[in-house]
């Protein structure tokens, strides 16, 4: 019997034993394909040469400083390195050790950056129904996603919840996608009316929604529209790119891809690979302007932020992206993976939709494709995909939940970025079979119950 408390108090979980490149073995010495990298984590695979040896060294120098005694090289190179890659107005970067501590900061950050600056009486954050932004109170708070809201709604900040741009659901058919952005900005501005401008303190949104919406891209013009309609009111915007970031989507910020410059960048996931737990708050030079002219001390912390071994994982990582040019690998190996979904899956009865940005891509499973029908939530058609998957040696990360955090099921798929055209075959053929086992099996409990009822 486990003494961990695991996600699931029900079934017992595999025990990975070691990894390789683009594969995890469990101790039976299964081998699974990650097409996921967890959660869109292990952008590098499994046990890089590049990035251990960057951990060993640092390890052996100094395994641990606390930052309010001290600085490291390699923190102060992670920085630098950081700095130099992000949007102009980025000046800083504070670095913590996952995305849901980023979220945090960037929320207090934002907060405080309108008392240093005289403006207290900013209160509201808006963000976007179906959205994740991580799993802390105030992180979840900010996310849109029902479900996982609701039995802890008593304890959460008050936040402005405005649509999420899903074009596949809620574009109308008359509509071209820059008007459905038009329309979608429009709702924000009234929401901004409503609570009035000089209330807000910043609007928060995943370039790409991840985990609780799959894969779901911006249409062209829309994150712009929003973003000019804060810079009128003097809102921040903060860009949670914990999923969708550093390279996952083809370039190393979402965001260059809309030509908007956030205030606040939330990054985790791929900054580290998963080689060590860290994230971070990229933030615009006129918050730390502001903080530095005022109270000079952004009032937060945590014992662990800018670990040194978290940070040379990290580092090793940002480095190795940069010089094996992965960026266009990303580009390159997401356009074949989406051809290939396109061709096994594109006229499959039972997917929807196949969207998403260079290796981040979303499957949507409906019932019926013509009146876009889900699933019945009951039969938890995402659960028993993930089961198929791994039977078949394939981990791929599917939710439910989808359209309003109770209905709807989808695939995200998000591989290493060292992934080969061998490998995305592999993935593609294994996904296909587990999609028919999986929805072969909801078909069979289906004709069981009207049998029953019958
Ligand atoms: C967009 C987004 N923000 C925040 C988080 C929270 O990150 P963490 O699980 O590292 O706390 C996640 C995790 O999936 C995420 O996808």
């Amino acid at each position: 019997m486990s003494h961990i408390l695991h996600r699931s108090l029900r079934g017992v979980l595999p025990l990975a034993a070691s990894g390789r490149g683009i594969r995890v073995i469990d101790n039976a010495g299964r081998e699974y394909l990650d097409a996921s990298g967890g959660a869109a984590v292990s952008c590098l695979g499994h046990n890089h040469p590049d990035v251990m040896r960057a951990m060993h060294e640092q390890i052996d120098r100094i395994a641990y400083a606390h930052t309010s005694f001290f600085s490291t090289a390699v923190a102060e190179e992670l920085a630098d390195h950081l700095v130099a890659h992000a949007p102009k107005n980025i000046s800083h970067v504070y670095l913590v050790s996952g995305g849901s501590e980023a979220i945090e900061a960037a929320l207090k950050l934002a907060r405080q950056y309108f008392v240093e600056i005289g403006e207290p009486q900013r209160r509201h954050f808006i963000a976007r129904r179906q959205s994740y932004h991580g799993n802390t109170l105030g992180a979840l708070a900010v996310g849109g996603n029902e479900w996982r809201r609701r039995q802890f709604a008593p304890l959460l900040i008050d936040v402005e919840h405005v649509a999420p741009c899903y074009e596949y659901r809620d574009r109308r058919p008359d509509e071209t996608p820059e008007a459905y952005g038009a329309r979608l900005a429009a709702e924000f501005d009234e929401t901004v009316e409503r609570l009035g401008g000089r209330n807000v303190i910043a609007f928060c949104a995943e370039t790409v929604v991840g985990a609780t919406a799959g894969a779901l891209v911006p249409v062209p013009g829309y994150l712009r529209r929003v973003r000019d309609i804060c810079g009128r009111h003097g809102i921040l915007y903060i860009a949670d790119e914990v999923m969708c970031g550093m390279g996952r989507t083809g370039s190393l910020h979402a965001v260059e891809q809309e030509a908007v410059a956030p205030d606040l960048i939330a990054i985790a996931k791929g900054l580290g690979g998963g080689y060590q737990p860290i994230g971070g708050v990229l933030i615009g030079e006129r918050i730390v302007g502001a903080i530095e002219r005022g109270t000079g001390f952004f009032q937060h912390g945590h014992t662990y932020i800018g670990h040194p071994v978290a940070c040379a994982a990290a580092l090793a990582v940002q480095k190795v992206i940069e010089r094996d040019d992965l960026l266009a690998a990303v580009r390159r190996r997401g356009a074949a993976l989406r051809a290939l979904l396109g061709a096994a899956l594109g006229n499959h009865p039972h997917v929807g939709d196949i969207r998403g940005r260079g290796l981040f891509m979303g499957l949507e499973l409906v019932a019926d494709r013509e009146s876009k029908q889900p699933f019945d939530p009951a039969l938890r058609l995402h659960a028993r995909i993930k089961t198929a998957a791994m039977a078949r040696g394939l981990m791929v990360y599917p939710m439910g939940g989808t359209i309003d955090g109770r209905r709807g099921d989808h695939v995200l798929l998000a591989p290493p970025f060292i992934v080969g055209e061998p490998e995305i075959e592999e993935i593609v053929s294994r996904l296909a079979a587990a999609l028919d086992a999986a929805i072969a099996g909801v078909g069979a409990l289906d004709r069981q119950s009207t049998e029953t009822e019958s």
